[in-house]
């Protein structure tokens, strides 16, 4: 695990390392790793992490699903060198109004400085910190790309803090998590390199791995609603303000929607229903812990007898 303020010291030195590194732009993910391609799309720091027109496209279709208000106030966690900012900024036009960035990395963040010219509050911090946010004022939280280098515990302190910052039912976007669970390839290979990064002393970036179950659980005993969990990200609504306190029972139940990706969501509004823990009534029926297998007959039968002697005991 490492702290909000070692991971800015990284993208610090990493901005600094900038223009000797080349890089050039990731145009796909495949379980292979990034897929990169030589276009002039890359001219600032941060522009090397995907099309910035695959941003407005996606940024254009989410004002939309997402109903936001004709004059948007933005926190933008992790916005580094603006890439996303810009994007951002772009579709909203006039409909953007106060647009705060909190972000770890000072000198990543001057990229983003001489590459937006309106105004913008900055925030620089070493820890998570919202305290400089008037409350119930933001219609959108969004975090592009960041939210894999923040650690666990930041990621829950992040969504419980912000609650109060978000005007009731406004919407987080959090968009770029490596997400376990969802057996995705691409994902899994990136734990399997941290794995052989630590295997062998080698350093980079930090990134952060969350299960869909704890991230799930999270925004349940938050009290966010609506909410839709993608391969890597998620959106939900600020529900009512619930205590952040010891909870004795598991919640009966925590349902969140899926959907394949984020642009897919964007266009149809799609999403499965998935119920956490899975239930006999929900689950689709699976072989013995850890294996593809189909059930036996006698396994069909023990299971049917064991639910028809649960639903038999629930009716008594
Ligand atoms: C990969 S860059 C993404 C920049 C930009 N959003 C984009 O899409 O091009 C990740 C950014 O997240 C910032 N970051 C990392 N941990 C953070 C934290 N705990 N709080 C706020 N920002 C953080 C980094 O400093 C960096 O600027």
């Amino acid at each position: 695990m490492k702290s909000a303020g070692d991971v800015g010291k990284d993208f610090d030195e990493y901005a600094k390392a900038w223009a000797e590194q080349k890089y050039e732009l990731e145009v796909e993910g495949t379980v292979e790793g990034v897929v990169r391609a030589g276009t002039d799309a890359v001219q600032l720091p941060g522009d090397e992490w995907g099309d910035a027109k695959i941003l407005r496209d996606s940024y254009a279709a989410m004002v939309d699903r997402l109903k936001l208000p004709s004059s948007v106030n933005v926190l933008e966690i992790g916005a580094g060198g603006g890439r996303s900012t810009a994007a951002l900024l772009e579709v909203l036009g006039d409909r953007a109004g106060d647009y705060h960035v909190i972000d770890v990395a000072d000198a990543f963040v001057d990229t983003l400085r001489g590459r937006v010219k309106r105004p913008l509050d900055i925030h620089i911090v070493s820890d998570v910190d919202v305290s400089m946010i008037d409350d119930s004022s933001l219609d959108l939280a969004i975090a592009q790309s960041s939210w894999s280098h923040i650690n666990l515990y930041d990621q829950y302190r992040y969504l419980r803090d912000l609650r109060s910052k978000l005007k009731h039912r406004a919407p987080v976007v959090v968009s770029g998590l490596f997400i376990i669970g969802l057996a995705d390839g691409w994902t899994w290979n990136r734990f399997r390199r941290r794995v052989y990064q630590i295997d062998h002393g080698i350093s980079g970036v930090y990134h952060e791995f969350i299960s869909v179950g704890m991230l799930a659980e999270m925004l349940a005993r938050l009290g966010y609603e609506d909410v839709v969990i993608f391969a890597h990200g998620f959106t939900a609504r600020r529900g009512k303000l619930v205590d952040d306190a010891f909870v004795p029972e598991f919640p009966k139940g925590i349902r969140y929607g899926y959907a394949d990706n984020l642009t897919t969501w964007l266009k149809d509004g799609v999403a499965t229903t998935a119920v956490l823990p899975p239930t006999a009534a929900t689950a689709p029926a699976a072989g013995p812990a850890g294996s593809d297998q189909p059930l036996t007959l006698a396994e069909v039968k023990r299971t049917a007898r064991r639910v028809a002697g649960r639903i038999k005991r629930r009716l008594r």
